[in-house]
């Protein structure tokens, strides 16, 4: 096999309570790459559709997470990289993350699979590093893993994944602005107050308990976040009126997708999804800002190869 075409889903990382540890996969949103395996050793990005992003390869998330794990594997070949972006850029539904994850599943397939996805996680964290300005893996774990992940420890990097709900749906509003992650980092405090921590940690351990036991209401009570919203939602027009219709709309909990704009809520059962995903775009269009939504299933399977 010389050349593979990949589906790199779109995720919703933080999920209130877990910044930077936890995040979802999402069906049915996400990107297309084709990686193609050449003589000349080396990464070379030639195409980008959907978003001006950098060719070169050292400026380009992909091209980065694609040269992290050359570098491990160290192949007497090299690779061309195209990316067919449906996630736009700064979005807050992983789109760099998309990017990074698709280049080094991709890579490893071409090579026979020479990492398992656990590993890849680190190599894509490198790519996803140039778009924020720090490593993180709450996007990059879900895409590559899929349903929800924790990153229990980032030095070694400790990832693991949990089990998802049944009859969990994601409802995602993405506003037509670009909030770029770098900048949603820079509004946050370097230090919490104890008290804060303390709510937080709780309801990160709340939810994860939750999600494993299928308590819809115990992830209901968990889906809180008293350290990062108060700070990041000045950035979002229309955030807490949109917030506050998701969760009159019987929504499990709603709040910032990643870095934002993007506004997410969880739900239980397509009907609540529907209404909340109807009640979430009735508040928006107050904003006068254009948008999309997504109504999405958990996606178990994450990145994957697209067999025509
Ligand atoms: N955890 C990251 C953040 C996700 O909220 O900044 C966005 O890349």
């Amino acid at each position: 096999m010389n050349e593979i075409k990949i589906f790199c889903p779109a995720t919703i990382a933080n999920l209130n309570c877990g910044f930077d540890v936890l995040g979802v996969c999402l069906e049915g949103v996400g990107d297309e790459m084709i990686i193609r395996k050449v003589t000349a050793k080396g990464i070379t990005i030639t195409k980008i559709t959907g978003a001006d992003l950098p060719l070169e390869t050292e400026k380009n998330v992909a091209g980065v997470a694609a040269l992290a794990i050359m570098a491990a594997a160290k192949p007497d070949c090299g690779f061309e990289i195209e990316i067919h972006k449906k996630i736009k850029a700064g979005s807050g539904i992983g789109s760099s993350s998309a990017s990074a994850a698709g280049a080094v599943y991709g890579i490893n397939e071409l090579l026979g699979q020479p990492f398992n996805r656990h590993q890849l996680v680190d190599f894509a964290m490198k790519g996803e590093a140039i778009a924020s300005g720090c490593e993180h893996a709450d996007n990059v774990a879900p895409c590559l893993l899929g349903g929800f992940t924790l990153v229990r420890g980032y030095n070694p990097l400790d990832v693991i994944k949990i089990k998802s709900p049944s009859e969990l749906y994601a409802v995602v509003l993405h506003p037509q602005i670009e909030v770029k992650t770098a900048d949603a980092r820079a509004v946050l405090s370097p230090t919490i107050d104890l008290k804060a921590a303390i709510t937080q940690w709780g309801n990160l351990g709340g939810l994860v308990a939750g999600l494993y036991t299928e308590d819809y209401e115990l992830i209901h009570r968990s889906l809180q976040d008293v350290i990062i919203e108060p700070l990041r939602k000045k950035l979002i027009p229309g955030f807490d009126i949109t917030k506050n219709s998701a969760m009159d709309a019987g929504a499990l909990g709603a709040g910032i997708s990643g870095a934002g704009p993007s506004i997410f809520a969880l739900c239980k059962g397509q009907s609540t999804a529907e209404k909340a995903a109807y009640a979430m775009s009735n508040a928006y269009l107050e904003t006068g800002i254009p948008f999309d939504i997504h109504l999405c299933r958990i996606n178990e399977e994450g990145v994957k190869t697209i067999v025509n």
